[in-house]
Parts: C-alpha cells; sequence; structure tokens
C-alpha cells in the first residue's frame, strides 16, 4: 500500500489525475451510481479532493469521504458540500458499519492483492448484504485489476455481482481512440457497454456483500 506521505507528493498541487477535466466519466458515473446513492448514506473511500463528492454524489443523502491524504482532504472540506463530510484516514482501518452504500472508486487498485482481498473480506464483515460500489482499471497489462481476476476473488467472497459498466475506453492501439472519440458524441455513451472488454479501460461493478454468517 502506498503511504499517506506518497499521495501527500502526488496532491502536491491540485487536481494529480485531471479528474476534474474527466467530464465524460463524470456523466457516466452519475447516470450509472444514481439508481443505487439516490437518498441513501454513502460511504465514498478515496474519496480524494472531492471532486466525485461534488459532482457525483450530490444525490446522496449523506455521503462521508474518507481519504488518506490530508493534504485533499483539506481540500475537499473547503467545497462546503451541503450533504457531505470528510474525514482523513486509512480506509483499511476505517469503520465500514452504519452505511446503506460503500463506494471504493478508483481507489483499491493501488492496494496489494492481498490488501485487496483483506480490504473484501473487511466489506463484507461490515457491511453484509449490502451495496459496494467498485471501479477501477481493468486492463491487465499493469498488472491492475482484470474482469477475470475480479469475478473470481468477488464470487468466492461471497459477493454477487448485480451489474458491472464501463466507464472509458483504453487508448492503445491508437485506432481505439476513434472509439474514445465517438461515444464522447451525445448518446455515444449508451454505446458504451457493446464495446468488446479488450478495448475497455474502467470499469465499475456494483456488487451485493454477503449476508452475515
Ligand atoms: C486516483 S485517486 C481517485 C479519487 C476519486 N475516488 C476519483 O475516482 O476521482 C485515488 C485516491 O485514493 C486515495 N487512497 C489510496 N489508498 C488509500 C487508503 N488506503 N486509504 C484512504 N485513501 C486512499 C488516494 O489518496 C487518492 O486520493
Amino acid at each position: 500500500m502506498r503511504t499517506a506521505a506518497d499521495f501527500n507528493l502526488y496532491y502536491a498541487t491540485p487536481d494529480p489525475w485531471h479528474i476534474s477535466h474527466a467530464r465524460f466519466r463524470d456523466k457516466v458515473l452519475r447516470r450509472r451510481l444514481k439508481p443505487f446513492i439516490r437518498d441513501k448514506s454513502v460511504l465514498e473511500l478515496g474519496c480524494g479532493e472531492g471532486h466525485l463528492t461534488q459532482t457525483t454524489f450530490s444525490k446522496a443523502r449523506s455521503v462521508v469521504g474518507i481519504d488518506i491524504s490530508d493534504v485533499a482532504i483539506t481540500r475537499a472540506k473547503s467545497l462546503g458540500l451541503p450533504n457531505a463530510r470528510f474525514e482523513c484516514a486509512d480506509f483499511l482501518q476505517a469503520s465500514f458499519e452504519g452505511y446503506d452504500v460503500i463506494a471504493a472508486l478508483e481507489c483499491v487498485y493501488f492496494l496489494s492483492f492481498e490488501e485487496q482481498g483483506a480490504f473484501l473480506e473487511k466489506v463484507a464483515k461490515e457491511h453484509p448484504d449490502k451495496i459496494l460500489l467498485l471501479s477501477g482499471p481493468i486492463v491487465d497489462y499493469r498488472r491492475h485489476f482484470s474482469h477475470k481476476r475480479l469475478m473470481h476473488e468477488f464470487t468466492t467472497l461471497g459477493f454477487t455481482p448485480l451489474k458491472f459498466f464501463n466507464l472509458s475506453v483504453y487508448w492503445y492501439p491508437p485506432s481505439s481512440r476513434i472509439i474514445a472519440g465517438l461515444i464522447k458524441l451525445p448518446l455515444g455513451h449508451t454505446l458504451l457497454d457493446w464495446i468488446p472488454e479488450s478495448m475497455i479501460y474502467q470499469r465499475l461493478y456494483a456488487l451485493r456483500a454477503p449476508k452475515r454468517h
């Protein structure tokens, strides 16, 4: 796992991953997440500077955003979002109890494979029979997630995959940039889930955690 100091280095300048420019991802996430989060209490893990809290989780009844970087959390707090509060913590150490939904968007892949397993076990234990929303790159080349490995991990630990949605098209090979451009046209996003898996960069999973034994 990377440390708070590592992530604070990323946050030496605001918006290190250019998240605020990813308007297409915001649009797709808003549409896909809305039915799961509307009027719910949400625990948003790895919330960073609160960009998604503001653009995507505004329909939630309440949001608690957690990030390991105190620099990012200070910026998130300065947004003054009426439905959200923010805490600086390592989410592997935070309590997951008492929320309707846990959202872990683009943050679990920073964990080692062992930590990813421990994370899912923690969700199963502290958030039984409830919704987990998880996203990340599913390209295998950097040993990030792969769809196959994730589905194996989910089902082995008793999670029920409810739905998955594609979020973005991978920029390699260069020819796929044409597709990436096309889906950004009006209504292009409706084609996202029809694009072959080999061309997909990020995917969102909606899962139900196993019931308490
Ligand atoms: C790529 S950013 C994603 C931010 C936001 N979720 C999004 O999708 O726009 C990953 C965030 O996860 C946070 N993070 C990574 N590991 C963490 C951990 N163990 N506990 C809390 N936050 C963590 C990082 O500090 C960073 O802000």
